[in-house]
């Protein structure tokens, strides 16, 4: 199976992504933690895409369709993957599309998850991030065994760079004015399944396995 997540910063894609990784045993391709990971070893791709990320703005198309075009070639993405924050821009999903006509594979579904403004924000500014394996946890939502120490690997817990209000708020400009676009798109491709993003992280889960298995 092969699936886009598609929603505004906060809208738990990431937090949804593990369950599916789990239950579909596909990996989650993430373009955030693929570029946070640049940034943090210095790389030329970092080095390229840290000021976009620190302002809240999108990397450029170029940047990211050459790490999903290298990234799909790997072993583990021939039997199914998790594309989670990318396609992001028109060009993007144009792009990848080509990619994956050129490979003979097509995407299967597109769940489109949704929440209020307000609710992203208290999300996002709550939102606490592993430094070992990158599980995400929230201050009051989702919060750790022990204040501050992962549960699965005992690392420390830290805040994104943009996971402040102010870059917060320039996120959602950049969803509203380059991705939200991309509902319509496959809608009109018939691959959209819209989920309603505000419950507990486990009804959104069952709602997305619904949909999933429909
Ligand atoms: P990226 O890392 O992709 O961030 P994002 O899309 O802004 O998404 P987030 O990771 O903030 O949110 P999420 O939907 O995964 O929510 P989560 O599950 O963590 O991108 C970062 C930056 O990289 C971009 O701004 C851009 O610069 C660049 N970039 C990345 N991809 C790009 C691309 N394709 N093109 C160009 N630039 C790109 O949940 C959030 C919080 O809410 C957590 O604390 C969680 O515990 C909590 N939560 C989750 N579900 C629930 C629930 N049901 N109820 C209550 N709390 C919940």
């Amino acid at each position: 199976m092969n699936l886009i997540l598609l929603g505004p910063p906060g809208a738990g894609k990431g937090t949804q992504a593990k369950f599916i990784v789990e239950k579909y045993g596909i990996p989650q391709i993430s373009t955030g933690d693929i570029l946070r990971h640049a940034v943090k070893e210095r790389s030329e791709l970092g080095l390229k895409a840290q000021a976009y990320m620190e302002s809240g703005a999108l990397v450029p198309d170029d940047l990211v369709v050459s790490i999903i075009r290298d990234r799909l070639t790997w072993g583990d993405a021939a039997k199914g993957f998790i594309l989670d924050g990318f396609p992001r821009t028109v060009a993007q999903a144009d792009a990848l599309a080509v990619m994956l006509s050129g490979a003979s594979m097509a995407i299967d579904h597109v769940v489109s998850i949704t929440v209020s403004v307000d609710e992203l924000v208290e999300r996002v500014v709550g939102r606490l991030t592993c430094r070992g394996c990158g599980r995400g946890y929230h201050l009051k939502f989702d919060p750790p065994k022990t204040a501050s120490v992962c549960d699965v690997c005992s690392a420390d817990l830290y805040q994104r760079e943009d996971d402040r209000e102010e870059t917060m708020r320039s996120r959602l400009d950049a969803y509203a004015a380059q991705t939200a676009p991309l509902i319509e798109y496959y809608a009109a491709k018939g691959l959209l399944r819209p989920i309603h993003g505000v419950g507990s992280i486990q009804e959104i889960q069952s709602a997305i396995s619904s949909v999933l298995a429909g």
